[in-house]
């Protein structure tokens, strides 16, 4: 049984990410373990910007987004010497295995230091991507589509009032996930994702044809990972002249207090990482599959790309 831990968050923040590090620290100190919290990510690690924790220190955060212990890329860390660097700041606070939060590429450099340096390492998927292989879930995809969601029923009045096209860019990064749930969510009419090839000209085509039978508007959205929104709204204004605004929802996607799933599904998976870490596990990631906790191998998490649902392609397809 470890004596000590630490949890970090790293990588792009997400709502929900402060419900997962609230349950790291309690189920620690629960168990009578010390738990370090380690800030800004792999940087605040490289610069020994770590301290104890105690369970007042996760009062008051369950309901904020973002992450109380900060967040940073490290291009030092992504050196051999950088991690090592690192492990020895762990070591120097007794700090035996480390609870990571973060989305594949944080993921990917715990493997890594698990590797070189030999700590144990849990992983939390925290990214709104929800792009972690072997899970179907990620902490903050929940609470960015509904963002997501709002912006589309927002976008879609003054769409309607104006018979206006409107193309909405919304993150993702290379995953389809986020576009194509809230897109069947929100009723967008298109949906485009880089996992899925597109016509544009056929798209256009349809719009018009649509227009003529007396539709009002039109709602594309766009998977960052499929290209940008300002460019495709440029080519559909031009091939449909239909009148067309683009709406690029960037890192607003991001904020926001995390919806009940993102909370819950923090927790559980918070508690479960850290009960794990204690008792000797090491290498895994947690994740969600078909509403159950599960354990993924933390290497084969990070070496595989993560595909989209064909079910949800389907569908969208089906009630556009
Ligand atoms: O990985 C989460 C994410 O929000 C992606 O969807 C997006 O492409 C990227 O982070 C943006 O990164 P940054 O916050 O560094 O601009």
């Amino acid at each position: 049984m470890m004596k000590t831990i630490a949890v970090m968050t790293s990588g792009g923040d997400s709502p929900g990410m402060n419900a997962a590090a609230r349950a790291v620290v309690r189920t620690a100190i629960f168990n009578g373990v010390h738990v370090f919290g380690i800030y800004n990510g792999y940087k605040g690690m490289l610069k020994d910007d770590m301290q104890e924790l105690t369970s007042r220190s996760v009062s008051d955060i369950i309901q904020r987004g973002g992450t109380f212990l900060g967040t940073a890329r490290s291009k030092e860390f992504e050196t051999e010497e950088g991690r090592r660097k690192g492990y020895e700041n762990l070591k120097k606070h007794g700090i035996e295995g480390l609870v990571i939060i973060g989305g594949d590429g944080s993921l990917r450099g715990g493997a890594q230091l698990s590797e070189e340096c030999d700590i144990p390492i849990v992983g939390i998927p925290g990214t709104i991507d929800n792009d972690v292989w072997g899970s179907d879930y990620t902490i903050g995809c929940d609470t960015a589509a509904n963002t997501i969601v709002d912006a589309i029923n927002k976008l879609r009045d003054t769409a309607s009032a104006h018979r206006r096209i409107i193309v909405i860019e919304v993150m993702g990064h290379r995953s389809g996930w986020l576009a194509m749930t809230a897109g069947i969510a929100g009723g967008a009419e298109y949906v485009l994702v880089p996992e899925v090839k597109y016509d544009i000209d056929e798209i256009c085509d349809d719009i018009k044809e649509s227009y003529a039978r007396g539709k009002r508007y039109s709602i594309i959205v766009v998977a960052e990972g499929a290209g940008s929104g300002v460019d495709i709204g440029k080519i559909v204004a031009e091939k449909t002249e239909i009148d067309t605004r683009v709406s690029v929802l960037g890192h607003i996607q991001r904020g926001g207090s995390p919806t009940v799933q993102d909370r819950m599904k923090a927790s559980q998976l918070g508690e479960q990482a850290a009960l794990a870490l204690i008792s000797g596990v090491t290498n895994v990631v947690f994740g969600f599959e078909a509403g159950e906790v599960v354990r993924i191998d933390l290497f084969e998490a990070v070496h595989n790309k993560k595909t989209l649902d064909p079910e949800l392609v389907r569908l969208a397809h089906v009630l556009a």
